[in-house]
């Protein structure tokens, strides 16, 4: 399977509940590298933004409140097959249909406090990827 790159995102809830740290070890352990990482508090236009394929969605609104309702922390993810390996670790969108042991099972409370992002296909990664951190092709290999 070819190495790929993912966008990653731990949602307010899961940053306000201190699990940062256990959930970059779960990305670490399924041999996922943190290429790169920031903490950031997204402004309206921002969450806006990066959530505009859902704009016409009935839960839009409740969305970008969550996401601007405290710090995110924003990281891109580089691994064989980064972006179903990830999915696999978040688990369902709904926490209470995700399996046992995902991120969502263990530390999201609702399907709008669903404590982590990512991205779901190749080209949704390089658009979002590109979203926040804009120079990361400098790196590229
Ligand atoms: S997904 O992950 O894109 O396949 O899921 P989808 O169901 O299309 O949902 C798109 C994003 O909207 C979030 N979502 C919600 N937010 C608030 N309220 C409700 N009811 C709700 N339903 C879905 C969901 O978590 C997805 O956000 P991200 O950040 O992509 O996980």
């Amino acid at each position: 399977m070819a190495t790929q790159r993912t966008l990653s995102i731990i949602k307010p809830d899961a940053v306000a509940k201190n699990v940062i740290g256990q959930i970059y070890t779960r990305f670490e352990n399924a041999g996922l590298k943190i290429i790169a990482s920031r903490m950031a508090q997204l402004s309206r236009a921002e969450a806006e933004g990066f959530y505009a394929v859902h704009r016409e969605r009935p839960f839009f609104k409740d969305l970008v409140d969550f996401m601007v309702s405290g710090p995110v922390v924003i990281q891109v993810l580089e691994g064989e097959g980064a972006i179903l390996k990830n999915r696999d670790l978040m688990g369902a969108t709904d926490p209470k249909k995700a399996e046992k042991g995902t991120i969502r099972a263990d530390f999201a409370d609702s399907i709008d406090a669903n404590a982590v992002h990512g991205s779901d296909a190749e080209e949704t990664a390089k658009v979002e990827i590109a979203y926040f951190f804009p120079a990361l092709n400098v790196y590229s290999r």
